[in-house]
């Protein structure tokens, strides 16, 4: 059985590809402590509770399941704690990352597959990020995966660890089936909130500027659904058992959507209009964030084919309906 060992695998993003994965003949296990995950998202294979910082519990997992590759999804993501208290995030993330990393190398797992962000690039507003933009994250969250980045670097040198670096962009939309979607506690994303407000679940949504230099004055995101997303960390797993040596990839459409697009486009689907108010810029938000991501469509053959802003809102907005794991 070719095994997977899925960390963060009752997340979000981890959730989707455990589903992904077993579609594609593999055995995912999900490694997950529950801080933000949610033990209802594990649907799809064995569920190992645990911490990445206990090298214990992960020594055991690697020798009960053997894995042949990790997928390292597990982090603490919300850049604003990790501007209050960059410590948590450095050791979690970075500290737990690198417990992780000397594990699966201990243990002879030599395949790793790791979840970055656009966050390492930074402030670089209006320009197209590429894989060779410069890394300048404003941070800690960025900062964080940055290191993780750079400790994969090392210990492919050192150690022999191939590794794709997956850089997403805004990712948004659920499963179409409806098994698993997103759910944070405290939701901070666009794409929930509005459909919280939607549906009455929160007053209404503030909408964090109007006064940037966009065509409507709202920010620009590049918005790629979890399904597309997802496929693309499959054919990473492929590329690296082909022994294709190790890659950076961003994930995004190269589409850019302004936040009153992306409000406008849910109306279309849902026929209501979100109740909204305009608040001050948030701290910390880019004018504009859009992703080069042809490198994955030529090198990994990636074709994201449910990512129309359309598509995830109707795909989100079938799961807020009827699938949250609070319920
Ligand atoms: N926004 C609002 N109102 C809200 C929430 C968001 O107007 O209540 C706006 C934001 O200002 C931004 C856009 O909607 O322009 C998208 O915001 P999200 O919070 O959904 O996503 P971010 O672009 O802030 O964050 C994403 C990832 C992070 C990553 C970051 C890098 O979710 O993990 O991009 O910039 F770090």
């Amino acid at each position: 059985m070719n095994t997977i060992l899925v960390t963060g695998g009752a997340g979000y993003i981890g959730s989707h590809a455990c589903k992904a994965l077993k579609a594609a003949g593999y055995a995912p296990v999900t490694y997950d402590n529950l801080v933000t995950g949610w033990q209802d998202a594990v649907k799809f294979g064995p569920f190992e509770h645990g911490d990445l910082q206990d090298r214990a519990r992960l020594d055991m997992v690697f020798q009960k399941h053997k894995p042949i590759a990790v997928m390292h999804f597990a982090a603490l993501s919300l850049v604003g704690e990790s501007m209050q208290d960059p410590g948590l995030y450095w050791r979690n993330n970075v500290g737990g990352s690198l417990t992780l990393i000397e594990a699966a190398v201990a243990a002879g797992c030599l395949n790793f597959v790791f979840s970055s962000t656009c966050a390492t690039y930074g402030d670089q507003d209006n320009v197209v990020l590429d894989e060779n933009s410069a890394q300048y994250p404003i941070n800690a969250y960025g900062a964080s995966k940055r290191a993780i980045e750079d400790i994969l670097r090392d210990f492919e040198v050192a150690h022999g660890l191939h590794h794709v670096i997956f850089r997403y962009f805004n990712v948004a939309g659920a499963d179409p089936e409806g098994e698993v979607g997103e759910f944070h506690r405290p939701e901070t994303h666009l794409v929930p909130l509005m459909l919280d407000a939607l549906d009455g679940k929160r007053d209404a949504l503030t909408i964090f500027g109007t006064d940037y230099d966009t065509p409507d004055g709202t920010c620009i995101r590049d918005y790629v659904h979890v399904c597309d997303l997802v496929d693309a960390h499959v054919l990473g797993l492929h590329w690296l058992r082909d022994d294709k040596g190790s890659r950076v990839f961003n994930l995004g459409t190269g589409t850019g959507f302004s936040v009153q697009e992306v409000l406008d486009q849910s109306h279309s689907v849902t026929n209501r209009a979100v109740p909204c108010t305009e608040g001050p810029r948030r701290p910390g938000d880019c004018t504009k964030l859009v992703s080069g991501s042809q490198r994955a469509k030529d090198e990994l053959g990636w074709t994201p084919n449910r990512s129309t802003m359309k598509q995830m809102i109707t795909d989100a907005w079938r799961w807020h309906q009827t699938g949250h794991y609070d319920r």
